[in-house]
């Protein structure tokens, strides 16, 4: 039994069950449902006012409780595989809201978009719309389909989460676009509803968004005098969360990320913009909570190793990327210590942290690694022949 007393000056006890975390097995995820509930609430506020649909992005966190939770709240989904197409389903996204990406749509999974009736499949080469079309031909279907735009725009956002750049393999380069575009429009199964765009991820300053915009703007031009008017803009994702001051901003900052789009893009009449948002939308509500397993010094280092590791949330090690960490059960007021913070994976670079100031922390404290709705659960695996990580919400439903 935890002393509230105990509990930290900036943690509030009363957002985290301590009694319940103190009795349950450890590692798990912790969904804060108020959390993601009043995110989409502040998605809708501020989308509102334009002619837009919003997509979540599944490979964020494909939990069922959470993808339900966000088809109920009216947004769609935007999809990378066939397993996800078949989640967002059982989710309750309906079909016709649905997009799927992904540079290597194999022929099953094409088959089961066409079946189901998915509202767009995201193109990103010129033998996909071939085969595409061959395969939608043969089903007696057509295929609603976007292009892909690769629009050469550095999101300055970590280089393996970088997209829109020339140098990487998403979609196709605006000076090759003409030709396919008209290619695309004499195809026989598929029709062209639009153009698909996604810069990169974890986008916290909104430049590159302006950059976008006007990079949109001038492709419609240019193809209005080529008489071809899109009737759907697909801008992607990417919009980042505070992974530094998690409860600074527990909601991202949708008014300036939607604002950017309603000041800048210039649509055309009964045009509709979509958004496929992945982290903003479910980052802050998840939390790995974790067990010091044992505290170990070497050499004048000191390490906190945890019962979660590298097979539960991969992007320290992947990325490098920061999480910030925080000792729930030890006493707050007292005198603080630098660790290395590491799972039990035998890799190196199974590390959560290197050099992070916790209170005085022993074997047996319960810690709670924020920020790890989006790219956490959905990353994890069994390397080590370790479980998947459980996971645990604030409301029953
Ligand atoms: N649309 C497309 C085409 C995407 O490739 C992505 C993410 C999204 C939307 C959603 O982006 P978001 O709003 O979540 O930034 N595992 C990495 C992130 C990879 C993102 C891949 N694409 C991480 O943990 O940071």
């Amino acid at each position: 039994m935890i002393d509230e007393k105990n509990m930290g000056n900036d943690i509030n006890p009363h957002s985290f069950p301590m009694e319940i975390f103190q009795q349950a097995r450890t590692p798990f995820y912790y969904y804060n449902m108020e959390v993601l509930q009043q995110t989409l609430e502040e998605i809708k506020r501020h989308a509102s006012g334009m002619n837009c649909s919003v997509h979540y992005a599944l490979k964020a966190n494909g939990n069922r409780k959470i993808t339900s939770e966000i088809a109920k709240h009216g947004l769609g989904a935007d999809l990378v595989s066939g397993r996800e197409i078949e989640a967002a389903l059982e989710a309750g996204f309906p079909a016709s809201e649905m997009a799927f990406s992904g540079v290597g749509k194999t022929d099953w999974e094409i088959k089961l978009g066409l079946k189901k009736g998915i509202g767009c499949f995201n193109v990103e080469s010129v033998p996909e719309l071939e085969v595409i079309n061959q395969l939608a031909g043969e089903m007696g279907k057509t295929a609603p389909i976007a292009i892909r735009v690769n629009p050469d725009i550095d999101a300055h956002t970590h280089k393996y989460i970088t997209t829109g750049t020339a140098e990487n393999k998403f979609g196709i380069g605006i000076e090759a676009l003409e030709p396919i575009v008209c290619h695309a429009i004499r195809l026989p199964h598929t029709h062209l509803k639009g153009l698909h765009f996604h810069i990169g991820s974890q986008i916290t300053q909104m430049p590159p968004y302006v950059m976008l915009c006007q990079t949109i703007n001038d492709l419609q031009d240019h193809y209005e005098q080529l008489g071809i008017r899109f009737e759907m803009i697909n801008v992607g994702g990417g919009l980042g969360i505070d992974y530094n001051d998690p409860d600074a901003h527990i909601i991202p900052d949708f008014k300036s990320y939607f604002g950017i789009f309603k000041q800048h893009l210039n649509t055309k009449p009964n045009q509709l913009i979509h958004f496929e948002l992945g982290r903003s939308i479910v980052g802050q509500c998840g939390t790995l909570i974790t067990r010091v397993v044992f505290v170990k010094e070497n050499r004048n280092k000191k390490f906190v190793i945890v019962d979660a590791g590298m097979t539960d949330l991969i992007r320290p090690a992947l990325y490098g990327a920061y999480h910030k960490i925080e000792n729930l059960t030890a006493q707050q007021t007292g005198p603080t210590e630098e660790y290395d913070v590491v799972g039990p994976v035998c890799e190196s670079s199974d590390v959560f942290a290197h050099h992070c100031k916790l209170p005085i922390t022993r074997r047996g404290d319960i810690i709670a690694i924020r920020s790890t709705g989006a790219y956490g659960e959905s990353m994890a695996s069994n390397y080590n022949m370790r479980d998947l990580p459980a996971c645990m919400f604030s409301l029953t439903p």
